[in-house]
């Protein structure tokens, strides 16, 4: 079974440079993550902590996506489950067997590097075919090939490839590379080195070296960063779609938040070394569990508004002051005559008369794409807080226009201001069962 669950995961490096150290990820003896995890006890002091208590599971034939900010330990976790790094503290397991001290070619995992480590000295077709020579090298298949077939393959060594003698197994790999091949759209590039290609072509051959193998799981790490947009977003759908009719269960790290959206079953949303959310991807959007989930996901980011909540409904703002509807109720209770952090997305405004709910703002920016409009604006008399606005582009709006925005009120979340954690919370997110 090719579950993956990661188990209160730490890690921590020695510091190299130890100006680089910042209160944030210094490592103390008695704080109260050590107190939670023993095993963490192994860091030293002065080490520098990049995963802090990750607990994830990954289901089998899932497409997991993690993304995060840079440096927010995402490769880390990907080289810990593959077993390119030991873990500081914690579990990995794959179905039922704990992995931790598996070495990495026993774990059947392929992994696609963020820099896609290719063997320079192999051509493309070779580099695919790598790692079904090693998953064919079965010593007593091999005394089996008949004195003729080794014979032929010995005489035939030194031709061009179309006239070479292939042993079945080598039959079978001819036809994994070149369906691969195909599907990447690098047929043409099977006979180069990889040093004679582009950035873009070294990712697809690393791709296509992973999908060949077959593993029990998918290790991918930014595997699309360096192609053109328009072989970006057709890869993008080649891979999900090839996940799925493989169901191999594939964990994808990216920074990219539509890749996010786009491609996992599920995302978990990672900052500073700890997962922030795990959820589908319209549950993150919809209902992210704090403001950097918020303005992490989704493009131009989530607006943010200091407000006064007054209970049971009313929202106000020195400018504005709206009714939220009764399934706020019971979250507001608590926050009677307290300031909270107003959150909506640029899609959720909309162009309104003047009224008390709407909100008033002066233009400093028109973006103009064709299919949509946005504007920059700061609310009036408050060149501090700036909403980005997204309209219809037939409105015809310019900078210095004066305007009044009304916010769709379902739409609208609430963060506390202290914990930044969105008001109303999903169902426990908590995503680890003991295996
Ligand atoms: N071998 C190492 N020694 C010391 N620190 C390391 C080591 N490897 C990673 N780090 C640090 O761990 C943190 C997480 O690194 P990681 O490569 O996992 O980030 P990432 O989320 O993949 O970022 P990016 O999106 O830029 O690839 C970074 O601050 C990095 O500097
Ligand atoms: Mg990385």
């Amino acid at each position: 079974m090719a579950e993956v669950i990661l188990e209160n995961l730490y890690k921590s490096f020695p510091p190299s440079n130890p100006r680089s150290i910042t209160p944030a990820n210094l490592t103390f003896e008695t704080s109260t993550s050590n107190q939670k995890n023993p095993t963490h006890s192994q860091a030293k002091s002065t080490h520098i902590n990049v995963l802090k208590g990750i607990n994830l599971t990954v289901k089998e034939r899932e497409f997991m996506v993690l993304v995060g900010p840079s440096g927010c330990g995402k490769s880390t976790i990907l080289r810990l489950i593959a077993g390119l790094e030991e873990v500081t503290g914690g579990k990995i397991w794959l179905g039922d067997r704990l992995i931790n001290d598996l070495p990495p070619k026993a774990r059947d995992m392929a992994m696609v590097f963020q820099n896609y480590a290719l063997y320079p000295h192999l051509s493309v077709y070779d580099n695919i075919a790598f790692g079904l020579r090693r998953t064919n090298q079965n010593p007593a298949k091999k005394l089996l090939v008949a004195w003729k077939e080794r014979l032929l393959l010995g005489l035939t060594q030194n031709l061009p490839r179309g006239w070479r003698y292939l042993s079945s197994s080598e039959k079978i790999i001819e036809k994994t590379v070149s369906e691969v091949a195909q599907l990447l759209q690098i047929e043409t590039l099977l006979h180069r080195f990889p040093r004679q290609l582009s950035g873009g072509q070294k990712q697809r051959v690393a791709l296509g070296r992973a999908i060949a193998r077959n593993p029990q799981v998918f290790l991918m790490d930014e595997p699309l960063s360096n192609l053109d947009a328009k072989l970006r977003t057709e890869t993008r759908a080649q891979i999900v779609q090839l996940q799925r009719q493989l169901g191999i269960t594939t964990i994808y790290v990216t920074h990219d938040q539509t890749e996010a959206m786009t491609m996992g079953d599920r995302i978990a949303v990672m900052n500073q070394g700890e997962i922030q959310q795990i959820a589908t991807p319209l549950e993150i959007y919809n209902q992210p569990a704090n403001k950097f989930v918020a303005e992490f996901i989704g493009s131009p980011p989530m607006n943010f508004i200091p407000v006064v909540v007054n209970t049971p409904l009313l929202i106000t703002h020195p400018l504005f002051r709206v009714t939220l509807s009764e399934k706020w109720g019971k979250a507001l209770k608590n926050y009677n005559q307290q300031s909270v952090l107003l959150g909506i997305r640029p899609e959720h405004f909309q162009l309104s008369p003047a009224a008390t709910k709407n909100i008033p703002v002066n233009v400093y920016l028109v973006e103009e794409l064709g299919n949509d409009t946005y504007i920059s604006v700061h609310l009036e008399g408050d060149v501090n807080t700036n909403l980005q606005v997204r309209i219809s582009p037939d409105y015809t709006i310019k900078a210095g226009d004066n305007l009044w925005l009304s916010m769709d009120l379902e739409k609208v979340h609430l963060f506390d201001r202290y914990t930044l954690k969105n008001i109303i919370q999903l169902p426990d997110q908590t995503d680890y069962q003991q295996p």
